[in-house]
């Protein structure tokens, strides 16, 4: 295994979509966890629902939608400021607490890091910075060009493509079991960031690599290193 580059999923992977709990919890007390898990859901569903009809919208407009959706779902009375609010709010995601120290030391090692997100250009841009994860990265690629989410296999493609980097040289690090699941049958070298899921989906794939946190990479990408 020779791993040239590394490309990380940026939803629930690098930053913590259910920070926004605590400003659902707020608006809607007693129901913030439930929002914050059915709105997740429903984003998700609706990028692969999105893909499968060709009906692209970006992940703005998804996750406003998924939003209002499981509002309606709950009975939740969702105003257009709380709508307001809480989109704003998924632009400052928590980054999880042994990221910011991960990225500095497998950025050390001289491989180039990547995002690679359903994310439109502009969150990932916003997101990445609030999280104070901006010097990171040599690219911050989004699926907006291709008008179509993962697991489709064009997406993982755009990695190789800007990175130059061939696919079994790609280490790519998910959260999400059903993106790791896409990245492994594209053909990458996947870990599977297992954050308290416990199971992997049931694609036909299986992670090369189950770690739970992204510290655990990098003595990985040592042992590799090794004779
Ligand atoms: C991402 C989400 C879907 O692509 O996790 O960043």
């Amino acid at each position: 295994m020779n791993i040239r580059a590394i490309v990380f999923d940026l939803y629930g992977t690098l930053v913590d979509v259910h920070s926004v709990r605590g400003r659902c919890e707020a608006l809607f007390p007693g129901q913030g966890a439930a929002l914050s898990m059915l709105w997740r859901q429903k984003q998700l569903e609706y990028t692969w629902l999105r893909s499968l009809m060709g009906d692209f919208a970006d992940f703005d407009q998804v996750t406003r939608d998924a939003l209002v959706f499981a509002c309606r779902q709950l009975a939740l009375p969702l105003d257009a400021r709380s709508e307001q609010a809480l989109c704003d709010a998924y632009l400052r995601l928590t980054p999880f607490a042994e990221v910011p120290a991960a990225l500095t030391a497998l950025k050390a090692r001289g491989l180039p890091l990547a995002v690679l997100s359903n994310g439109s250009a502009r969150s990932i841009e916003d997101v990445v910075r609030h999280a104070g994860l901006g010097g990171h990265f040599a690219h911050l690629l989004s699926v907006d060009p291709l008008r179509i989410f993962k697991p489709h296999a064009s997406v993982y493609q755009l990695a190789t493509d800007a990175l130059g980097v061939d696919r079994a040289s790609i280490l790519f690090v998910s959260s999400n079991a059903w993106d790791a699941s896409g990245a492994r049958h594209f053909g990458f070298v996947t870990a599977w960031l297992d954050r308290g899921a416990g199971h992997f989906d049931e694609l036909g794939q299986r992670p090369d690599l189950i770690v739970a946190g992204l510290d655990a990479i990098v003595p990985w990408l040592d042992a590799l290193g090794r004779p």
